[in-house]
């Protein structure tokens, strides 16, 4: 498949800095738990925890939204559940990308029940205009255009999760 490079390790690198310092400056002194859901947070979610300055504990949950390919099928289904609780924690969720808002509107009202002191996400891309429930994020790396997008975690039938830069793949 042809693609077009997006987002340049460099600016990535830049932008993944800015956040840590605003994720910083917001939790100082939180008992912060950080949540990553697999698997197209993981490459955000080692460099963004790298570059926060306060201690944190981190776990993963695997959600299923897309079946496969590029079309989403709207139902979700907890695949693998966090393994700790997070009763009075401050827990900041980290995903790869929120497109019809359906994965993280799900994993938010499910985390709340759970009572944790705090709620925030932090999502590396977003295509705001492909909504079908409203979801804004506390944090935001770079919003883009409708289209498909791979690299850096991200896949498109589980390839190029490991390309360094973002790459939006041409019809
Ligand atoms: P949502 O529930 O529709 O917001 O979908 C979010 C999930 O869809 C993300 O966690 C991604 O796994 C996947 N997704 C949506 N758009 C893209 C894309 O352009 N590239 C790769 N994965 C995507
Ligand atoms: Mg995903």
């Amino acid at each position: 498949m042809e693609k077009e490079i997006l987002f340049s390790k460099e600016a990535i690198a830049g932008r993944v800095r800015e956040l840590a310092a605003e994720i910083t400056r917001d939790c100082a002194g939180r008992d912060l738990v950080v949540i990553g859901i697999l698997k197209g947070a993981f490459v955000f979610m080692a460099d963004l925890i790298r570059a926060i300055e306060i201690p944190c504990t981190v776990d993963f949950t695997q959600l299923a939204s897309y079946g496969s390919g590029t079309v989403s099928t709207g139902s979700i289904v907890i695949k693998k559940d966090i393994g700790i609780d997070i009763e009075g924690k401050d827990v900041l969720v980290v995903e790869d990308i929120v497109d019809t808002g359906l994965t993280l509107d799900f994993l938010v009202k499910t985390l709340r029940e759970r009572n944790p002191r705090s709620l925030k996400v932090c999502v590396f891309l977003d295509k705001k205009m492909r909504r079908k429930v409203p979801f804004t994020a506390d944090y935001t790396g770079f919003a883009i255009d409708d289209g498909f997008v791979v690299g850096y975690g991200l896949d498109c039938n589980e390839q190029d999760r490991s390309l360094p830069a973002v790459y939006v793949i041409k019809e």
